[in-house]
């Protein structure tokens, strides 16, 4: 997709379609009361018929407005204007794309992003665009024989600011926009390949032609003895259970210097999670093959970072294996020592991302981190708490927890904190080992994230379960890039105050 910036009049702009939008009830905004001007009047004796009201979603394509150069006029409700927040304008964005890649138009002039949306300023608006535009030409038909092809797609989108001077910073909005668009569509890509393409070993090679793409990313991937060696106990106790080989996959992104500490990303790997000996219901078990979401954000993340070239130093670790049933696989009781020599009773061998991640997470002290994120599909518990419109947070330390949660909301990809308290701990106790690997049913998501803090007590760490944030079910199936955005942002953020 080819994308730029423009500061131009929408009643002189010459293009296959201009894009403008309508409020509730029957408001023209600013670029569309322009054009309405230049047409004598034909948008506002349009608007009085009743055709357009401006609802939300709702959009109207017009050809051959009398003077204007532009072929196509699309109009996009908006709503009320007092109520135009971050979803509307996405939902307004979405609808325009949508629109525009059905129809002829191949290039468009969009003029949305001067919309007065609620204490967001022109740079959040383009990027927020072009992330969203990228979002909805994405499409998934790799595996089918007949691709789902769209007769002209839209090629190029030029979205406007109002004043020149803003040019220089939107076109800057456009590259973070295009950046963190590149790093959602690596994550989306990945969930969405099925468990039998998308193996440890697949994603160890998605690693190493990130490492080519990009000069100042390395990539160093662990084999099952290599993890012997370290004594990754959980780590391999899962990866027993399968034919794939079990792979770590480290990448490290250098941007600064190598006396600035670097930000640990640790994703979890699971490329199929059929529970194990515990094994799940048949119903929706096919969409354990997105237990590999959490990874998929790592990768997608050091993508949008090679694309940025932020000053800052990151580091992604991958555990990555099947859970899957086997005469080899972890059994209901069976005790595994861990890297960092604490033993964990398996209680329930579908509780399985907290023993690959508690052998990353120790892994990850050596790279000397300032502060640690893992991402992980961890509970199911999360997806009720929650659903689908925040991701789960749990932190030691309660200004990372702030920083990421501002990401999120800056974003539009959201995170809401849970607490980490003590008293959930006892939840977790063995009459045979260190620990359990589950604490019954009662806050399935903080016992999760409980048992994770057990192994990140050395650093600065926080805890993203986005079990039901990475995917979408029904109608829409599908990975979400989540959340992507959210820590491109926090590493921007970074970045800045650097
Ligand atoms: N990958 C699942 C979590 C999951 C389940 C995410 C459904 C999204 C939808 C994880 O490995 C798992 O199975 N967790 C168990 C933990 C339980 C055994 C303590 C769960 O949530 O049921
Ligand atoms: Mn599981
Ligand atoms: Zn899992």
């Amino acid at each position: 997709m080819d994308i730029r910036i423009q500061s131009a009049a929408p009643e002189k702009q010459a293009s296959a379609c201009v894009v403008v939008g309508v409020f509730e009830p029957r408001r023209l905004s600013a670029a569309a009361a322009r054009i309405d001007q230049a047409s004598g009047g034909y948008l506002s004796a349009l608007l009085r018929k009743g055709d357009m009201d401006g609802k939300p979603g709702q959009v109207m394509m017009l050809h051959d407005v009398a003077g204007i150069p532009a072929n196509r006029l699309l109009l996009v409700g908006c709503g009320k204007e007092r109520e135009l927040g971050p979803t509307q304008y996405g939902a307004a964005v979405t609808a325009a794309v949508k629109t525009l890649n059905d129809t002829g138009a191949r290039d468009a002039h969009c003029f949305l992003t001067e919309l007065p949306v609620k204490d967001r300023d022109a740079h959040w608006l383009v990027r927020q665009a072009v992330e969203t535009t990228l979002h909805c030409v994405y499409r998934f038909d790799r595996l089918k024989s007949e691709k789902d092809t769209v007769r002209n797609p839209l090629r190029r989108i030029a979205f406007n600011v109002e004043h020149k001077r803003d040019v220089k910073r939107a076109q800057k909005a456009a590259a973070e926009g295009q950046a963190i668009g590149a790093g959602v569509s690596v994550a989306r890509e990945l969930g969405n390949l099925p468990g039998n393409v998308c193996t440890p070993t697949y994603l160890a090679d998605e690693a190493l032609g990130i490492a080519r793409k990009y000069k100042n990313i390395r990539v160093k991937v662990l084999e099952q003895k290599d993890m012997e060696r370290l004594k990754m106990g959980a780590l391999l106790s899962v990866a027993r259970g399968s034919r794939q080989p079990p792979k770590l996959i480290t990448l490290e992104y250098k941007g600064a210097d190598a006396k600035h500490k670097p930000v640990v990303l640790v994703g979890k790997g699971i490329t199929f999670d059929a529970g194990g000996i515990s094994i799940k219901p048949a119903a929706a078990m096919d969409e354990m093959k997105f237990d590999m979401c959490g990874a998929a954000s790592v990768l997608g993340t050091l993508t949008a970072l090679g694309e940025l070239q932020l000053p800052i130093n990151v580091v992604g670790i991958v555990p990555s294996c099947e859970n899957l049933p086997d005469g080899n696989a972890n059994k209901p009781g069976d005790i595994v020592e861990s890297m960092s020599g604490q033993t964990i009773e398996v209680l329930n061998t579908d509780a399985e991302g907290r023993l690959i991640l508690c052998d990353a997470l120790s892994y990850a002290e050596r790279f000397n981190p300032t502060v640690v994120i893992d991402i992980a599909t961890l509970t199911g518990a999360c997806v009720i708490a929650l659903g689908k419109h925040a991701s789960g947070l749990l932190s030691n330390h309660p200004p990372l927890a702030d920083n990421l949660i501002t990401a999120g909301n800056e974003s539009g990809d959201r995170a809401w904190q849970l607490p980490l308290w003590e008293e959930y701990q006892q939840q977790l106790s063995s009459n045979f080992a260190d620990m359990a690997n589950i604490g019954g049913r009662e806050a399935g998501t903080i016992t999760a994230a409980c048992f994770l803090a057990r192994f990140t007590k050395k650093y600065k760490w926080a805890h993203l379960d986005i079990a039901g944030t990475a995917w979408n079910t029904g109608q829409e199936k599908g990975a979400t890039g989540r959340p992507v955005p959210l820590l491109t942002q926090y590493l921007l953020d970074r970045g800045r105050r650097r």
